[in-house]
């Protein structure tokens, strides 16, 4: 049944415009490494074409944490959702050069793709690396990591998958902090609601911008528990 889920858009689609390796890139290797219509119910190892941990990464902007993750990971599958095309353009590129075959991508919203086309329990992974921080107070309901959109994260995580945020506005992360804790079957990974920047995410670029603007970072990261050991705590919204 379609979802009527978060009808209020985490992005705008800006056209920026794409260099002219980019537009080749989408236009002729997306047949290759794009999620494709049909069916409509992913089946991720037919996707990959093997069985192999999954990692998912919502936002990659232009890339540089996926390929750097599936550069260091050859033995996991890389998927990516972007909405701007530049950035799909620029990952499409880096991931033919580089070889790596175990990547795919999906240039959509996530939400109606992980609300409809994946089945529950298949991610060992998901990141979500400096997800627009929409700073006005009138755009806050446009933030991407919201209760109900961190319930569906976690129905897509198996048990003991790991979901890492990161973010370099100060209010959004405390927002996000309260948004996991709420979430009995989300443990963090440690007493304190943030971590130490782990030295495996690369600097992103929007990373690099914020840290030009002399933005903190923080890292956030939980691991889903099997459903009898999720701690007995209140839930602040239903997934
Ligand atoms: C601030 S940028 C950060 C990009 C990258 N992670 C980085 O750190 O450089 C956030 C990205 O999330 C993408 N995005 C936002 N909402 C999305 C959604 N619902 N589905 C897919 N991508 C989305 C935007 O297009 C944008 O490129």
């Amino acid at each position: 049944m379609p979802s009527t889920l978060r009808p209020v858009r985490s992005f705008v689609r800006r056209q920026g415009r794409m260099t002219p390796a980019q537009e080749r890139a989408f236009t002729t290797l997306m047949d290759c490494y794009a999620v494709p219509a049909q069916p409509e119910t992913v089946d991720l190892p037919e996707l990959f074409g093997r069985v192999a941990p999954t990692l998912l990464e919502i936002g990659f902007g232009t890339g540089e944490a996926l390929v750097e993750f599936a550069r260091t990971h050859p033995d996991w599958n890389a998927l990516g959702i972007e909405v701007h095309q530049p950035g799909v353009g620029r990952l499409l590129n880096a991931v033919d050069k580089e070889g790596l075959a175990h990547v795919r991508v999906h240039a959509e919203d996530a939400v109606p793709f992980l609300s409809n086309r994946l089945r529950p329990s298949q991610l060992d992974r998901i990141h979500v690396f400096f997800p627009d921080p929409w700073p006005k107070k009138r755009h806050h309901k446009r933030r991407l990591i919201q209760p109900d959109f961190i319930a569906l994260l976690s129905r897509h995580l198996k048990p003991g998958g790991v979901l890492h945020l990161a973010t370099d506005w100060e209010e959004y992360a405390y927002q996000m902090a309260e948004v996991l804790g709420n979430r009995p079957e989300l443990n963090s990974a440690s007493q304190e609601a943030f971590i130490p920047r782990p030295p495996e995410r690369p600097l992103t670029r929007f990373e690099q911008r914020g840290q030009r603007l002399g933005h903190g970072v923080w890292d956030l990261c939980c691991t889903r528990a099997s459903d009898e050991n999720a701690a007995d705590v209140p839930r602040s919204a239903e997934g």
